[in-house]
């Protein structure tokens, strides 16, 4: 099915994208996949560092893979997995106090293709609840590289309002005055 893009702008897809759990069969065009790849690969990094790598499943044994080891409530059924992975001797540690960046860096990266997703009519979800041994060793990734977070992608089979149950600013932002 051809869905076109929507014209979306960053504001747009902050405001619309949500958690989607539940997929559609419908293949992810390969070309809508390059897309999402492409905005993590272009996402800012700490020193410039990039120190991610995107490990991504598309074949049903790849993705079932990924699906054992997720441990949330209930099953998540997408096409595609993005595994979004980070080497920590890659990424930036600043001097000052030994703080690693490579969490931060992957994050900003996943956080990149869940927006661009959104714009392509793609839904996602970041999960974070999975089993970082047992996927490494599934899917022979090797013992360095630490498993960031991972997103299921593909076409919603629920419809999901805008964002609505955040903060108010006024309990957020904290103004210092002096
Ligand atoms: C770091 C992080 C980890 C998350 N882990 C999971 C997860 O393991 N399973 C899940 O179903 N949702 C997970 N979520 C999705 C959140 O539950 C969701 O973003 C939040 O409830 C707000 O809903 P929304 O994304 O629809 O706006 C995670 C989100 C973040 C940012």
């Amino acid at each position: 099915m051809n869905r076109g893009i929507r014209q979306m702008n960053v504001l747009d897809a902050i405001k619309t994208r949500r958690s989607i759990r539940k997929y559609t069969s419908e293949k992810v065009d390969p070309s809508l996949l390059e897309k999402v790849l492409e905005a993590g690969r272009l996402a800012p990094s700490a020193h410039n560092k990039q120190p991610w790598h995107f490990v991504v499943a598309t074949t049903p044994q790849a993705v079932e893979k990924v699906k054992n080891a997720y441990v949330g409530r209930t099953e998540i059924n997408a096409p595609v997995f993005i595994v979004v992975c980070a080497d920590p001797k890659e990424a930036w540690v600043r001097e000052v106090d030994g703080e690693e960046f490579w969490k931060i860096d992957a994050s900003i990266a996943m956080q990149n293709m869940i927006l661009a997703a959104t714009e392509l009519g793609l839904g996602t979800c970041w999960i974070g609840a999975f089993k970082e041994k047992a996927l490494k060793r599934a899917l022979k990734i090797p013992r360095r590289i630490r498993i960031v977070a991972i997103t299921p992608l593909g076409y919603p089979a629920v419809k999901k309002g805008e964002v609505v149950d955040r903060k108010p600013l006024s309990q957020i932002v904290h103004y210092e005055h002096w």
